[in-house]
């Protein structure tokens, strides 16, 4: 089975061919990074004028490189929710037009599940039921994933996502957007050292997360350190942020008895967090780096395995997911 992806939630505008849910022929991202750089931060109106500009070139490109006729081409599907509403308009309405004009069925997905369809790529092997920490700039969330749409949130945060906070550290250090890859990086050069940030309690629900807190620590430990390098204080915020994420994740491994951890999201890509799933005990998944932040492989996986396509007149977008 052939599937067409299609991803605009947030600032990429991707689309992708794959083949049974796991081969991919062809992954087209056409990142905004650029863009979005000299604010520090997405800006959605940019995000959506850009995604309208790229949609029809990638789209383009990415079925000339998968070498597939359009009447080959078996479903359509297109990231939903949750993201910018006006980004995820233009993969929505470009999917839901190519499905009428091809007369394909068309699949609404999730891009929280998109992002763990990821590891089903990488890994054939791969079966739920599993848990699933879910990291990326605007999620953070512990799942017990069953298949699509049926899965519990064992915990969420409950002010900033982790990418974000990573983002926001960046941005005060000054050390360019989007901040994660640049902080690991320093992290991977510099290791651990002696500055100790807090580690979040959280009340209520011990598998919720918190990063607002740190991300306050840092700033203020920056204002009055001016003489402790930059380098020294993103290293430190990694070592906190990351030892956050893998401490309620052995608690929801405890309170599961989940067989196998599955890693998804753009800050799954984080050489840290790798490191340290690897040393839980449990098997382990994670995505390849570039199947790791956003893309539309991932979207195009998602829908082989979803049961029923959605109707082609009334699929919306749908900005803010409640999740469950
Ligand atoms: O999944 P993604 O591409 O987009 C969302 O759905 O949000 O994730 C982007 C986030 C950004 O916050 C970025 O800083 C973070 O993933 N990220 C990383 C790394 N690479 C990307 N965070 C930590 N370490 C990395 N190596
Ligand atoms: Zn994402």
């Amino acid at each position: 089975m052939i599937i067409l992806g299609i991803e605009s939630s947030c600032d990429e505008t991707a689309a992708a061919v794959v083949e049974d849910g796991r081969r991919v022929l062809s992954n087209v991202v056409s990142s905004q990074i650029d863009v979005h750089k000299k604010y520090g931060g997405v800006v959605p109106e940019l995000a959506a004028r850009h995604h309208v500009r790229n949609i029809v070139p990638v789209f383009k490109e990415a079925i000339e490189q998968s070498g597939i006729e359009l009447s080959g081409i078996d479903r359509i599907a297109v990231t939903n929710r949750p993201g910018l509403v006006g980004s995820l308009l233009v993969g929505v309405n470009f999917a839901r037009t190519a499905a009428y004009i091809l007369k394909k069925p068309l699949f609404a997905v999730n891009h929280i599940e998109a992002h763990i369809y990821a590891n089903f790529i990488q890994h054939p092997e791969l079966t739920p039921p599993f848990l699933a920490l879910v990291v990326s700039g605007g999620h953070t969330l512990l799942l017990m994933y069953r298949g699509p749409g049926d899965f519990d949130v064992l915990g969420t945060t409950v002010d900033d996502a982790v990418g974000e906070a990573y983002d926001k550290v960046a941005k005060l250090l000054g050390l360019g957007y989007p901040g994660g890859p640049e902080i690991d990086r320093i992290y991977k050069e510099m290791g651990e050292n002696d500055i100790m940030f807090p580690r979040p309690k959280v009340r209520n629900n011990a598998l919720n997360f918190s990063f607002s807190g740190l991300k306050t620590a840092v700033r203020v430990f920056f204002q009055k350190n001016s003489d402790v390098p930059k380098t020294y204080i993103a290293a430190a915020f990694q070592s906190a942020a990351i030892d956050s994420l893998i401490q309620k994740t052995k608690r929801a491994i405890t309170a599961t008895g989940a067989k196998k951890i599955v890693l998804a999201g753009g800050v799954s890509a984080n050489s840290l967090l790798r490191r340290r799933v690897e040393e839980l005990g449990v098997p382990y998944y994670y995505p390849s780096i570039e199947l790791c932040t956003d893309n539309a492989a991932m979207v195009a996986a998602a829908a082989f395995f979803m049961p029923t396509e959605d109707d082609v007149f009334s699929v919306d977008a749908i900005p803010n997911l409640k999740i469950k």
